[in-house]
């Protein structure tokens, strides 16, 4: 039977799956790069979330690994490459933790427009700021969603329920794809110059890298607000650290950052229209638990059937 390593901390659920189907489980989360290389050679499979970063010198040590699972969407922890030179599946559970991660994009623009973070602050250190709180409403406004998979489309449709306008870009999708997930097409500058709240669900990829930039900042409407829930390094943070200061935007909110931790010295903390929280979008119990069972069933019909339900390296 298959021997299934996991090397963080995941919903019980995924082990116990894994032991109903028969295969045999270790538990072993937070082990240094050099000690799960010493004992990645008995494994036929590896459950990871974000913080074990499967590199091209683990995966040389890997002589057993069939595939990576990867409890969650983002795969940038993986070298994808090198797991595909060495034979090694690489499978994610995309679509799991969407509705978490959504609901954190809408809790960041609530707090955004409403100054609820601020006005909660105040409010506990005794001040009564009712002038300096008011704020505006997302009913009527126009948000433009970059990335519009399983996420994405989610927050396209929370958009709607709020009585938003929802342009999505995404150069994988055709325009009635993206139509039938309630979202009008549109190019890339078309959300820039016409959103008022701007948010990324794509992943990060060379070509992704930086791409939120000082140039994509002067193509926006002055005073739009920018969300980024999906991955650290889509934004060049001094750039937007100076779109905050000169308000050509009023305000961001991010859940991901270039460095995590974040680092003390990073712009955007010293700002007042900055908002962010520590990577925590897909930390809610629900998000959790679907993603441990589906790493569970998928990697368990892989080794049962050969099914490559979630394979990103096929
Ligand atoms: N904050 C968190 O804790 C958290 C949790 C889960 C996922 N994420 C991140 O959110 C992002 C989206 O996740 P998902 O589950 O929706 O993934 P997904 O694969 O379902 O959707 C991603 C979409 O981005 C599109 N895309 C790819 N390249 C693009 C480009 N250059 N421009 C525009 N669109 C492009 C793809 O076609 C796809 O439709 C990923 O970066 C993922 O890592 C963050």
């Amino acid at each position: 039977m298959p021997k299934i390593l996991i090397s963080e901390k995941i919903d019980p659920v995924c082990p116990q799956l894994f032991q109903e189907a028969g295969f045999q489980v270790d538990i072993k989360p937070g082990l240094e790069l050099d000690e799960l290389m010493k004992i990645i050679g008995e494994y036929d499979g590896l459950v990871v979330r974000s913080a074990t970063k499967v590199t091209a010198d683990l995966l040389a040590k890997a002589a057993n690994l069939k595939i990576v699972g990867r409890a969650g969407a983002g795969v940038d922890t993986i070298d994808v490459a090198a797991a595909t030179a060495a034979n090694v599946k690489v499978m994610n559970t995309p679509g799991q933790n969407a509705n978490g991660v959504a609901e954190l994009v809408f809790g960041l623009m609530f707090a955004l427009v409403r100054h609820i973070v601020d006005g909660c602050s105040s409010l506990k250190e005794g001040r009564w700021e009712k002038n300096k709180l008011a704020g505006t409403e997302l009913l009527g406004k126009t948000i433009g969603v970059i990335g519009y998979g399983a996420i994405g489309r989610r927050v396209g449709a929370m958009a709607q329920g709020i009585g938003m306008s929802v342009l999505a870009y995404d150069p994988y999708l055709n325009e009635n794809q993206i139509r039938a997930a309630g979202a009008r097409p549109a190019a890339l500058d078309e959300i820039y110059s016409g959103s008022d709240f701007i948010t990324l669900h794509l992943p990060k990829t060379p070509e992704t890298t930086n791409m939120i930039c000082a140039e994509t900042f002067a193509k926006m409407k002055p005073g739009a607000y920018l969300i980024n829930c999906a991955r650290g390094g889509l934004v060049n943070e001094d750039d937007l650290a100076g779109a905050l200061k000169d308000g050509k935007l009023a305000g961001a909110a991010m859940d991901v950052f270039s460095k995590e931790p974040l680092e003390a010295n990073n712009p955007l903390l010293a700002l007042d229209n900055f908002i962010g929280m520590p990577h925590v979008g897909a930390s809610t119990a629900e998000s959790q638990v679907n993603v441990a069972v589906a790493v569970a069933k998928q990697m368990i019909a892989y080794f049962q059937k050969g099914a490559m339900e979630g394979v990103v390296n096929a």
